[in-house]
């Protein structure tokens, strides 16, 4: 068997090791506190999940979708993101439904990426931007750093000749947001390279704890993608609905790849999003979301105060959404070692590209108890304090 040199190109999982010593932990009944994986804990948001219920009565909820999505369902889209940013989108050319972001992030790059091209992505960063955006396309990729000099903020000029930037706010390791000039900086961007897809992933926009709310880049460039996603707005990861929206051309050429690829998110689903997405009253969430933002912003706190503390971590840099807490250490992949030997899962901030070297990422995806619990086992040295 031979496999495509795109394949052999994606980075080795650096963490079998890790993840292959936690299970070997939990089999020997050690209670390990996971501080390590994106995936909330809080209920789904009942409403959506009670319409999910709902729509597979629909007699017309069992064929195959569209790859754009159903006409309705952009409908409700187009409504609710303009309550949100007050943005206005055509339904019909500028949204396409997707199967959560990360498909629509990964088949995008089809339509752009290819050997002797540039696809840029802030790192460190969600994986699939270098993986599914680059190296499974034989793009070269270029990242562009994130760090606490530059207040998480990328350079970027030094996108400049990419095909696709990917920028990711708020973001995922740091969770960093982006002030307002920002994104004024980015039009600016877009408008002087129009050869430059940007695509913003905003996948953690409803996950903030404090004003500002993250906007739309769209508000302020329409030479841009951006894709939203329910499994963190409204804690249903396993539901796989989300959303592209933005430049028209850049919606067409991800349609024309997902209409090769795939048949669109179920029309269940994507009926249940759009009903959810009409419990928006304007910008604002309806309770249950808000309620479970919050609670993932006072645990977030919690571990940002605490960790600061801890032996072995330099800085904690706090931010106001995201449930991430990122944290500089002497050693990465050391930390998480010892930390894991007391009983905490955390990841090595390398997962997330070199510019991670250094950091590590806790999700606070546990209960408050659980964390304080997670900070008294790290109190006790894993930093090698
Ligand atoms: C930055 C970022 N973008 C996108 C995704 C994927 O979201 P979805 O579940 O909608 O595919 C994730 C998931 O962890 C993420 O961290």
């Amino acid at each position: 068997m031979k496999l495509a040199n795109r394949i052999q190109h994606i980075p080795p999982y650096l963490f079998a090791g890790l993840e292959r010593k936690a299970a070997d932990l939990r089999a020997r009944g050690v209670d390990l506190i996971d501080l390590g994986i994106a995936d909330p804990d809080l209920p789904p948001v009942t409403a959506l999940k009670r319409a999910v219920a709902r729509h597979l009565d629909d007699p017309d909820a069992h064929r195959y979708p569209t790859s754009r999505g159903d006409p309705e369902v952009r409908d409700a889209i187009a409504r609710w993101f303009h309550g949100r940013f007050d943005v206005s989108l055509d339904p019909e050319t500028e949204i396409c439904v997707t199967i959560g972001a990360k498909e629509g992030l990964a088949n995008l790059a089809r339509a752009f990426a290819e050997p002797g091209t540039v696809v840029a992505a802030t790192e460190p960063g969600y994986p699939v931007y270098a993986n599914a955006g680059a190296i499974l396309n034989g793009a070269e990729f270029r990242p562009l750093p994130l760090t606490p000099a530059r207040e998480f903020l990328p350079d970027l000029e030094r996108a400049a000749g990419a095909r696709l930037l990917y920028l990711n706010f708020p973001n995922n390791p740091t969770g960093a947001v982006a002030p307002e000039p920002f994104y004024e900086d980015v039009a600016v961007f877009a408008d002087a390279h129009p050869d430059t897809l940007v695509v913003m992933d905003a996948a953690y926009a409803e996950l903030s704890f404090a004003p500002p709310r993250p906007p739309s880049a769209l508000r302020f460039t329409r030479r841009a993608l951006e894709f939203h996603s329910l499994s963190k707005m409204m804690n249903v990861t396993g539901y796989r609905i989300g959303f592209a929206a933005g430049n028209a051309d850049a919606i067409a050429a991800l349609v024309n790849v997902k209409t090769q690829l795939d048949s669109g998110a179920p029309v269940f689903i994507q009926r249940a999003m759009a009903d959810a997405l009409a419990l928006y009253d304007g910008p604002e969430p309806p309770e249950q979301a808000r309620r479970s933002h919050l609670e993932y912003g006072r645990r977030k706190r919690a571990l940002e105060d605490g960790l600061v503390h801890a032996p072995g971590v330099r800085d904690v840099y706090p931010s106001p959404a995201t449930f991430f807490v990122w944290a500089s250490v002497d050693d990465d992949v050391g930390f998480v070692e010892r930390a894991l030997e007391r009983g905490v899962i955390l990841t090595p901030g390398r997962g997330f590209g070199e510019t991670g070297a250094g950091f590590v990422r806790a999700a606070v995806t546990t209960s408050r108890e659980r964390i304080e619990r997670a900070l008294a086992r790290l109190a006790g040295g894993p930093g090698g304090g």
